[in-house]
């Protein structure tokens, strides 16, 4: 399977956000993510569900909604009514994972698991199979434009060994840092999908830098 990319609206121009997501509607991207951060689970506050359905008015691609909130179980239903294609949550935020994903599967979302960059992937053994996509934080989450930490090629690699072992269909996703000298790592390592923030929307072009993430062989 090619690779997907996943612009990250965190970085987009919340005073144009409709100019913002038709750019990425014309580009070569996959999925768009959206983050959700409640200043309680990350010491930061994105944006709620006025904000996710602007997004879906306009957006004509899957909408990856990375969830950094504390008891993201009392919200799946709404985040699927307010447009959301894949659901992932924090395994840290979790302490009924197995329900929450079948919660997230029974609202007709996929279901998404995202580590923090502590959390080892080995935690994951019983649930990979459940699981849709993993997103591993290459960055601490609640902030764009933080500086990768490298031993997620290590985390990658781990990663697709349990998937393998498990005959786990589930896609390696890698959000935080990522840029076009760090993406022909990720993927080579097995990464899937690559999120990328800042590293679009402070680009000269950002059009032209997605089809320079999408079109990275290795
Ligand atoms: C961080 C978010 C990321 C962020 C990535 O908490 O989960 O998705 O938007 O931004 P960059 O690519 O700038 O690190
Ligand atoms: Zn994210």
């Amino acid at each position: 399977m090619p690779h997907l990319i996943a612009p990250s609206v965190l970085a987009a121009n919340f005073g144009q956000l409709d100019h913002d997501v038709e750019m990425l509607n014309q580009s070569a991207a996959d999925w768009i993510h959206v983050d959700v951060m409640d200043g309680r689970f990350v010491p930061n506050i994105s944006f709620g569900f006025p904000v996710l359905q602007a997004i879906q008015k306009v957006a004509q691609k899957p909408l990856d909604v990375h969830l950094m909130i504390e008891h993201p179980e009392l919200y799946i239903e709404q985040f699927r009514d307010g447009g959301a294609d894949i659901i992932s949550v924090h395994y840290e935020a979790c302490p009924h994972l197995h329900r929450t994903l079948q919660q997230i599967k029974a609202s007709g979302a996929k279901a998404g698991v995202a580590l923090n960059p502590h959390t080892p992937v080995s935690l994951l053994s019983e649930v990979i199979q459940d699981i849709d996509v993993v997103i591993l934080m290459s960055v601490n989450p609640g902030f764009g434009g933080q500086k990768f930490i490298s031993n997620t090629y290590q985390k990658i690699k781990e990663l697709k060994s349990l998937i393998t072992a498990k005959e786990s269909s589930c896609l390696i996703e890698i959000d935080g840092g990522v840029n076009v000298e760090n993406a022909p790592l990720l993927l080579k390592a097995g990464a899937d999908v690559l999120v990328a923030g800042s590293f679009v929307f402070n680009a000269q072009d950002p059009t032209q830098t997605i089809q320079d993430l999408k079109q990275i062989s290795f």
